[in-house]
């Protein structure tokens, strides 16, 4: 099964919305649905007010739950994920510092277990804990570090989403082939020309040789695994043991 359809909650749907608008994943139209919806659309009051002060007091403002949930509710149902397998409806995830950090083995499950997403992106201290109780499956952290909101976060996970989408990059061998999709970096790049600033294209990448070409990618990408991620290169020497 691949991933159909994207709905987003957010209180700025167009930051998401023109981020995704460029490039490869721009023209993936034809792959993916994505749906963006307005928040504020779902408030209660005249004055559109979708955040309120934190119980027990405290800085900052929270995202309301019954805004949230009727927004999340135009969507999807209680009862559906109540009773339909994750794989069967919207699979809800809220992007939060709190979340799994997302890794591109993660991506990966993600985009072939799931037909349809629905990401929610907070803003301000956050979002009320009862909407996370009642409708999110999984919070998702892109890094150790808080940004003032959801967009950016909804951004990189939809980007990393929709490239594993078979088509939307060229050639799926070129993405099979990129660093971390088999726990490794990839192997240095060149390009023309030759020599550019006193610095040579290695001579084995212009020999032709297609079977020297690859055991050089091999032991590159190897030695670059070990000097540059030693975390990755000890995580796929426990899996290779
Ligand atoms: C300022 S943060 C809220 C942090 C929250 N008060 C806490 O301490 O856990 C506002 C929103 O930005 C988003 N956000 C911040 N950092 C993030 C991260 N590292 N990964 C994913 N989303 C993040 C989340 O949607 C979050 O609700």
């Amino acid at each position: 099964m691949a991933l159909q359809k994207i709905h987003f909650i957010s209180l700025f749907p167009d930051v998401i919305r023109d981020g995704l608008s460029h490039s490869l994943i721009g023209k993936a139209g034809d792959k993916i649905t994505l749906n963006f919806i307005q928040l504020r659309d779902f408030a209660k009051n005249k004055h559109k007010t979708v955040d309120d002060t934190p119980s027990g007091g405290g800085a900052g403002m929270l995202l309301k739950p019954d805004v949230l949930f009727d927004a999340w509710s135009s969507v999807t149902s209680l009862e559906e994920k109540r009773l339909r397998p994750a794989a069967e409806r919207p699979y809800t995830i809220l992007l939060s510092p709190q979340g799994k950090l997302l890794a591109q083995s993660k991506a990966k499950t993600m985009a072939s277990h799931h037909r349809e997403l629905i990401i929610v992106t907070g803003h301000y201290e956050g979002v009320d804990e009862r909407f996370i109780d009642l409708c999110v499956d999984e919070e998702m952290s892109i890094g150790d570090y808080v940004l003032t909101g959801g967009e950016f976060a909804a951004l990189v996970v939809a980007d990393v989403l929709i490239r594993l989408i078979p088509g939307v990059v060229g050639s799926e061998e070129s993405v099979a082939r990129d660093s971390l999709e088999n726990g490794l970096l990839k192997a240095p790049q060149y390009t023309r020309p030759r020599e550019f600033q006193g610095l040579t294209v290695p001579d084995v990448l212009l020999g032709g040789n297609h079977a020297a070409i690859e055991k050089w990618r091999s032991e590159q990408s190897q030695a670059r695994t070990k000097r540059k991620r030693p975390d990755l290169w000890e995580a796929l020497k426990k899996t290779k043991q």
